[in-house]
């Protein structure tokens, strides 16, 4: 039997000595929705801040870009488009030429905001691309011959850890044209409290996201998951700025995935990791935009200092 690209992540991700499982997966419709839920959460700050820098700089950030004049705006991991309508709003009063192609990995989320923007900017031409990051780059420059203003927002940069992160940089420079630009939306070191109060909201609904990764497994898979007896925790290191969620095994358990035809060994307090959201100095990211080939043109932060959109310009 041909295995799904899912399955095949499970199996390895889970035969690992220290068990992986890959945080695209978290992504289904019902992740979708717990993820929206945890944007509203007052413990997660990352969307507000963003929401906030767009709200109040959209104008520099509108005379920031190169073509003010006409550009191909691309965003990869669009959601929900809930940050970026802010500039789509400005721009489009500002009586700028630009088309809007969003890329997302969940087709649910890009129906809907297909829908949602042809109803608020019906003047809009957008064309949604149903991709993954890579792939999405790799297919930018059949896009259009306009110069290209790139989004990667809300921190999505964070879920690589430092050499994925430079080695994505140094792909999408490759592939960009001079004068061609990058904002980047980067959760910034801070009190340490504050970042892991974000990955574990009172109400629990970051847990339930974690944990419907193993629902996913079990409704997608036939697997046999007990999600009592595994528990949502994280962990932030200040040395390294990676933020990392993990389930731990509540206790030693043998867990079936049907389609696999295989029985998973779980210790107690056995942790399976499932997510990397690193934070960021400016110094960091200005060192990182260099080495990927890029000019940090701008850095645009919120009042607390908490998060950066960081524009960046290949030359
Ligand atoms: N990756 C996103 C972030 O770093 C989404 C996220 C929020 C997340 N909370 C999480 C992923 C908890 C896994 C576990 O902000």
């Amino acid at each position: 039997m041909m295995l799904t690209e899912f399955a095949q992540s499970v199996n390895e991700g889970l035969s690992k000595k220290k068990k992986h499982l890959p945080s695209r997966y978290f992504y289904n419709a019902e992740g979708d929705k717990l993820f929206q839920q945890i944007m509203q959460m007052p413990e997660y700050y990352p969307t507000r801040c963003e929401f906030s820098i767009f709200e109040k700089q959209k104008d520099q950030i509108l005379k920031a870009i190169n073509h003010p004049q006409g550009f191909d705006l691309v965003e990869l991991g669009a959601g929900d488009g809930y940050k970026t309508k802010i500039l789509l709003k400005h721009f489009l009063a500002q009586k700028v030429d630009f088309a809007y192609y969003p890329v997302d990995i969940s087709a649910d989320v890009l129906r809907e905001l297909k829908a949602d923007l042809k109803d608020q900017f019906p003047q809009l031409p957008v064309k949604t691309l149903h991709y993954e990051y890579f792939t999405a780059i790799q297919e930018m420059n059949n896009l259009g011959q306009r110069p290209k203003v790139i989004l990667f927002l809300g921190g999505n940069i964070g879920n690589f850890t430092a050499q994925r992160a430079r080695s994505f940089f140094r792909r999408l420079e490759a592939i960009m044209k001079p004068g061609d630009q990058l904002l980047c939306g980067i959760d910034l070191k801070k009190n340490p409290r504050t970042i892991l109060k974000a990955y574990d909201d009172a109400q629990g609904i970051t847990a339930r996201f974690n944990l419907n990764v193993l629902k996913r497994i079990n409704e997608e898979l036939g697997g046999h998951f007990d999600l009592d007896q595994f528990q949502h925790y994280p962990n932030y290191n200040p040395v390294n700025g990676e933020c990392r969620s993990y389930l731990i095994s509540k206790q030693a358990q043998a867990v079936k995935v049907d389609y696999l035809d295989k029985t998973f060994q779980f210790d107690a307090a056995e942790p399976i990791h499932t997510e990397i959201s690193k934070k960021y100095s400016l110094r960091e990211i200005e060192a990182l935009a260099k080495k990927a080939g890029f000019r940090a043109q701008k850095h645009f932060t919120d009042a607390k200092d908490y998060f950066v959109d960081s524009l960046w310009l290949k030359e």
